[in-house]
């Protein structure tokens, strides 16, 4: 097998992963015969949603990160919304918030380098301390990660004394610190039951907090976030999918607005709605989330027709096959998260996760 020359070390400092920014990776392999029947076994897992053409400049790049990998001892831990090449051709874990911090707790290895957004590498640097955790783009936010500061929670807690604050994974280190407990999409309301009272508040996101009313008699407290991603999408829009073809199914995230989530057949987190459309196996479905599941899901169910309105998180897209080989190969970007607030915000991902275990 190629080897990649890269710097053994057992201290992953950041200041050698700056001394070797100065260097330029390594050529590519060209795209031969030889490497299209090495990689024949992942294009099948892909052929679907990715032409050759594209398989072409993807190939060389994924053989690297592979090799990579194995000599940095990493693991890549790629969410549901990563493009089809990222997600089935170099991601070791898949899945969803919830599932990507459980695994991230289990993961094996020297490295985590995360194909996703900063708050999900800080939730894993907050549950497995002694890795080295990468994010292949600083820049990776989320709009609800910045809907609000450690210093607005303390102004909730003043507000409203003695309510319990439920924080949403999708919010800084800083601000799980503040919090008494974190919940994804995938548990927020059997994570507001379990705390026995009559009132809470559920930040930052307000269709969140809207949906999980909804299904509970807990009062509900809201913060004015939301996803940029998800609030797109109107139920203007989907009454014309559905009028031009009464037979597709709409599953939608709880991010969504809530007339969009009246319309929906299902509502989940996305490893639910994925599981929702390899059980059910509809003709034709449109998931109402970002848009490369579709793809991602379309590719292991080619029998299912995806109706796609395409909404692209521009934050999840700062990932690529580049900055994920070149994450591996300089050891950049380390998360870190300040001691002064590292063990509270773990307390607060920690208590979801052994509620959901
Ligand atoms: P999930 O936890 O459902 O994967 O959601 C994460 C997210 O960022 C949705 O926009
Ligand atoms: Fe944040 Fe929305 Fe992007 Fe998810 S899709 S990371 S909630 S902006």
């Amino acid at each position: 097998m190629a080897s990649i020359d890269i710097q053994h070390s057992s201290t992953l400092s950041t200041r050698k992963s700056r001394d070797k920014r100065a260097h330029t990776a390594p050529p590519l392999e060209p795209f031969s015969p030889a490497l299209e029947r090495e990689m024949a076994p992942l294009y099948e897992r892909v052929k679907t949603v990715v032409t050759p053409m594209e398989w072409m400049q993807y190939a060389p790049l994924i053989k690297q990160i592979n090799t990579l990998k194995k000599e940095r001892n990493a693991v890549i831990l790629a969410h549901n919304y990563m493009t089809p090449e990222i997600f089935h051709c170099v991601g070791d874990i898949r899945g969803d918030s919830l599932q990507l911090a459980k695994e991230a707790a289990r993961a094996d290895g020297d490295v985590i380098v995360q194909a996703g957004v900063h708050f999900m590498a800080e939730t894993s640097k907050l549950m497995n301390p002694d890795k080295t955790v990468l994010i292949p783009d600083m820049k990776a936010g989320c709009s609800l990660a910045a809907s609000i500061t450690a210093e607005d929670v303390r102004a909730l807690r003043k507000a409203y004394p003695g309510v319990p604050i439920v924080t949403y994974v999708n919010t800084s280190a800083a601000v799980k610190a503040e919090c008494d407990i974190c919940c994804t999409s995938s548990n927020a309301v059997q994570v507001v039951e379990s705390l026995g009272v009559d009132r809470v508040l559920l930040i930052p996101d307000e269709f969140l907090a809207k949906y999980v009313q909804t299904k509970t008699d807990v009062e509900i407290i809201a913060w004015k976030g939301r996803c940029e991603v998800h609030e797109r999408f109107t139920a203007e829009e989907l009454n014309g999918y559905r009028k031009s073809d009464p037979g597709v199914r709409i599953i939608a995230h709880p991010e969504c607005p809530p007339d969009v989530i009246d319309m929906a057949d299902f509502t989940g987190s996305t490893s639910a709605m994925i599981n929702w459309v390899k059980t059910e196996r509809p003709d034709k479905v449109l998931l109402v989330t970002e848009c490369s599941m579709s793809s991602n899901v379309s590719a292991e169910v080619p029998d299912v027709q995806f109706v796609r309105p395409c909404n692209l998180c521009p934050h999840m897209k700062r990932i690529s096959l580049e900055n994920i080989r070149d994450a591996l190969l300089y050891l950049e970007h380390e998360v870190t998260i300040d001691p002064s607030v590292a063990a509270a915000a773990r307390r607060s991902v920690e208590r979801m996760v052994n509620l959901t275990n």
